[in-house]
């Protein structure tokens, strides 16, 4: 076997590594043996000449194997899961996992916090007071198998080897390379556990992939690779083109979630939850046909099961359920600022990406991975792409710590919206769907 550097030089000439160098360069990374500038090298060099499909899988599995897979055949049938590359507004995980669960489908979800503009379902879950999501994989398990559903924190040891890759390339300019992106999302997938991934391609201005043949080469990349690795995956690709849900903050995510399950709010975030949520029970065999699946999942929210389930969830990571029927209990923030159109016209384009920094900026999110968050911070926004609004309607109200805050963030917010005179051609929603098979 050739030492680290003659496999950097190799990757650097644009050739082809073996399973068995993947191998090695990733033992490095896990053992701490290969120093950061090499491992930093070797990522730019991965970065700059691309790697073949059979480097891809190799990468992958390598990374899932540098820590624990876990190992979830105690939890009797198909085990479901689902992953979202970040959006903004994004909270299909707390509509579409106790849904899913509630039609006997278990879903074991190890879930990320936000970083950036995009939120996570951890900091979302735990703005409800008491709600904990620090499990050991065994209590995660037993959790499962009692109630169906699960939701906790990625533990340390699950894929180091991407840890490690994850912050080099952070600070590398190395994060924006497909087969990168793909083994770390697949490899985490894969040592989740799950026997079926439901992928969540986000796709537009507040999303990691802006347009729609990178969105369509990374969602074929990953439900290629999961495929090769023994599970069964596909891929939705959904716009970011403006904020999933009308709500974008923690606790006002929880609070749009139950209102959705409550059957009082439809739109946008209720159809990409419904999409993503058929496909689990699809994957499972728990239905037969994509429309089957959201018929049954709708008739959850009718009949209640799905919102009981989230009860059940919230009761059982020792939570207030009273937040359910009393939503005003959530964390409440103290400032809050209305922000008025400055001129009249169609809402034509939404630059998602800039009302996720908004809410960053309020308090709702982290820049560092470090940062404090506040609960309580965030957006009701109140116009949608497509809609005409007069100058001073109100496009949307901002939430804060202190009225300072809002000031700076309706500042931004106001930048993220651009009108025209003509009515704008309403863009799709679901963008396309990838596959097992598709080519
Ligand atoms: N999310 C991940 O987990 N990894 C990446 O490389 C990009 C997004």
């Amino acid at each position: 076997m050739s030492n680290l550097v003659d496999l950097i030089i190799k990757k650097r000439d644009g050739l082809a590594l073996s399973a068995a160098e993947i191998q090695a360069f990733i033992t490095a990374v896990t053992e701490d043996t290969i120093a950061d500038y090499q491992t930093s090298a070797m990522l730019m060099a991965m970065f700059l000449q691309g790697l073949t499909e059979e480097e891809t899988v190799s990468l992958t599995q390598a990374m899932t194997h540098s820590g624990t897979v876990m190992d979830l055949s105690s939890i009797p049938g198909k085990k479901a899961d689902k992953h979202s590359t970040g959006g903004v507004a994004d909270t299909t995980t707390l509509i579409l996992a106790p849904l899913v669960a509630s039609c006997g489908v278990p879903v074991f979800k190890m879930s990320g916090r936000g970083l950036g503009f995009s939120g996570g379902t951890l900091d979302k879950l735990e703005s409800i007071p008491g709600f904990s999501t620090s499990l050991s994989p065994e209590q995660a398990i037993s959790l499962c198998k009692e109630s169906g559903l699960v939701v906790m924190g990625q533990t340390k040891d699950l894929t180091p080897a991407d840890q490690k890759l994850y912050a080099l390339r952070d600070v590398t300019g190395t994060v924006d390379s497909i087969p990168l992106i793909v083994s770390s999302i697949m490899s985490k997938k894969i040592a989740a556990g799950a026997d079926a991934i439901v992928l969540d391609v986000k796709c537009g201005s507040g999303a990691f992939m802006k347009d729609l043949p990178s969105a369509q080469t990374l969602a074929r990349q990953m439900v290629q690779i999961g495929r090769s690795l023994g599970r069964r995956v596909s891929a939705v690709i959904s716009s970011m083109a403006q904020p999933l849900g009308l709500l974008i903050g923690n606790a006002l995510e929880v609070e749009e979630a139950i209102s959705v399950l409550k059957g009082e709010t439809e739109g946008d975030l209720l159809d990409v939850s419904l999409e993503l949520g058929s496909r689990m029970l699809l994957l499972t065999d728990a239905v037969s046909s994509v429309e089957e699946g959201k018929r049954l999942l709708r008739r959850q929210i009718e009949t209640g099961a799905g919102l009981a389930q989230l009860e059940r969830l919230i009761a059982q990571q020792g939570a207030d359920i009273s937040i359910l029927h009393h939503p005003d209990r959530l964390p409440k923030a103290q400032s809050s600022l209305a922000v008025k159109a400055p001129k009249s016209g169609y809402l034509c384009a939404m630059d998602t990406a800039s009302i996720g920094h908004t809410s960053v900026l309020l308090g709702a999110g982290r820049v560092k991975k470090t940062d404090a968050i506040d609960y309580a911070a965030g957006i009701r926004m109140a116009v949608r792409l497509g809609d005409f609004v007069e100058e001073g309607q109100l496009l949307g109200t901002l939430y804060a710590r202190n009225d300072g805050l809002c000031a700076q963030g309706a500042a931004l917010f106001t930048n993220a919206f651009t009108f025209s005179e003509e009515k704008p051609t309403q863009p799709p929603l679901i963008l396309d769907i990838i596959e097992e098979g598709t080519k």
